[in-house]
């Protein structure tokens, strides 16, 4: 049941840091009745005995608190596809099943059926908060930030604008550049004025879907809008060989340098995949405060590509996990996180230390369980610069249970010597059956 105005005891574990994990053993959580955090009070400060004591709710042996997971790239109406086509190139699929079932979001039954069962197994998997790219209708998007509202996800959501006749086709684009940012500023009004969402917790995101779909003109358009109404924003950047050159080809220049000079890289911008991103982009992106989401699993089948993730953090880059729904055909980012881990190892691998120059891989590629975790959590969070993924005054209580020794299905995890085991083990097995409850804002939003 809800937490907020309540406090909770228990084992949370988080990584505001991405070189560590932090265990945050046997601590009172306060939550505030609108769901911020007001104190996390550990063993030994002031007023522990009390709290200890006193807490609301504690959660039983072998069930630990972590923050709630922070998916930053997600096609809504993808769903229904999921797991489906994942064996012909980007600009097959997208053409072939991706704009076809995208089309059928003009039929509003469709579309509730669809988003609910989506953002149903969203929660249920630990996701409390998700970007989505919705699709290019406004009735059918609008359906989708009502849903969230509804159910409880933290969400920002998206108009997906595609208005170029050159590369979408006659029954799935924008009428025209002028309508594509009409309908996105609708959009923009429509979320912020709604009666359900006082306390902002779903978000309009201005969403070009990629230079190819887009006109300069909608893109010109649409950088106007951004620097109005100060809104996040959403695209595909360098996802595959054929994207990244199809812009090149257009504006001969890179597509990160492409969105910069129509206003759309700015601190509130994710750019899903960015395989192909050059040094000077980094750089770029860097500068604008924007980042990247990285979609380990879509990028292994629609770029063929390995997202250069380590040598994007040490240059400071903010970088988040996407699933990709549906690119990706899993909607988990227990599963996003290892893949991630999985995909810095091979990169690693093929390095020869004697001839590095000459091998396949790029040596000091791999990140660890803890760097995932965060990127999965509290990465998120700096990404979409919003107070959530770590347990700490200020950010917002979205959470969920984990149950290491769940009855019906999940994987039970033997006694640990270390509590920072116990957290590599959940983030190398754990399912959604270990997923027994989540919150957002303190708010139960599901449960098992
Ligand atoms: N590029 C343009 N649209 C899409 C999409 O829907 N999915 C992926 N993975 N890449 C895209
Ligand atoms: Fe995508």
């Amino acid at each position: 049941s809800d937490i907020a105005g309540k406090t909770i005891l228990a084992t949370f574990f988080h990584a505001p840091d991405r070189h560590a994990v932090e265990v945050l053993e046997e601590t009172v959580i306060a939550i505030a009745a609108d769901g911020q955090i007001e104190a996390v009070i550990r063993p030994g400060a002031v007023g522990y005995d009390t709290a200890h004591e006193s807490a609301d709710l504690t959660l039983p042996d072998g069930c630990y608190v972590l923050p709630g997971f922070v998916d930053c790239h997600v096609h809504a109406p993808q769903y229904p596809q999921l797991g489906q086509a994942l064996d012909v190139p980007l600009e097959v699929w997208l053409q072939q099943y991706t704009f076809p079932l995208e089309a059928r979001y003009a039929d509003l039954d469709f579309a509730r059926r669809s988003y609910s069962t989506l953002v149903e197994d969203l929660l249920a998997s630990g996701t409390t908060t998700a970007l989505y790219f919705a699709t290019i209708h406004q009735e059918a998007t609008r359906l989708l930030a009502d849903i969230c509202l509804e159910k409880g996800q933290r969400a920002l959501v998206g108009k997906v604008v595609m208005d170029n006749a050159e590369s979408c086709p006659p029954y799935y684009r924008d009428t025209s550049a002028e309508a594509a940012i009409a309908n996105t500023r609708a959009f923009i009004d429509y979320v912020r004025a709604h009666p359900g969402n006082a306390a902002a917790r779903v978000l309009p995101v201005v969403t070009p879907r990629f230079i190819p779909s887009c006109t300069d003109e909608a893109l010109a358009g649409l950088g106007q809008l951004v620097a109005e109404c100060g809104c996040h924003v959403q695209t595909h950047c360098s996802e595959s060989d054929w994207a990244h050159g199809y812009v090149l080809d257009r504006h001969g220049v890179t597509d990160a340098e492409s969105l910069d000079r129509f206003g759309l890289l700015t601190r509130r911008s994710v750019l899903a995949h960015s395989n192909f991103l050059s040094d000077a982009d980094m750089d770029r992106v860097v500068a604008r405060g924007a980042g990247v989401a990285h979609c380990a699993l879509s990028n292994a089948y629609f770029a063929n590509s390995v997202f250069p993730l380590r040598a994007a953090l040490e240059r400071g880059m903010h970088v988040g996990l996407g699933t990709d729904i549906s690119g990706g055909p899993s909607g988990s980012l227990f599963e996003a996180a290892r893949m991630t881990i999985a995909a810095s190892r091979m990169l690693e691998s093929g390095v020869d230390p004697a001839l590095p120059a000459a091998s396949r891989g790029r040596p000091d590629s791999r990140i660890d369980f803890a760097t995932a975790f965060h990127l999965a959590t509290a990465g998120g969070g700096v990404l979409l610069d919003l107070p959530i993924g770590q347990f700490a005054p200020g950010f917002r209580f979205d959470a969920m249970v984990i149950d290491t020794c769940p009855r019906d299905g999940g994987i039970r995890l033997l006694a640990q010597s270390s509590q920072e085991d116990i957290l590599q083990k959940i983030v190398h097995t754990a399912n959604r059956a270990n997923i027994t409850r989540v919150w957002v804002d303190g708010r139960s939003v599901s449960s098992r």
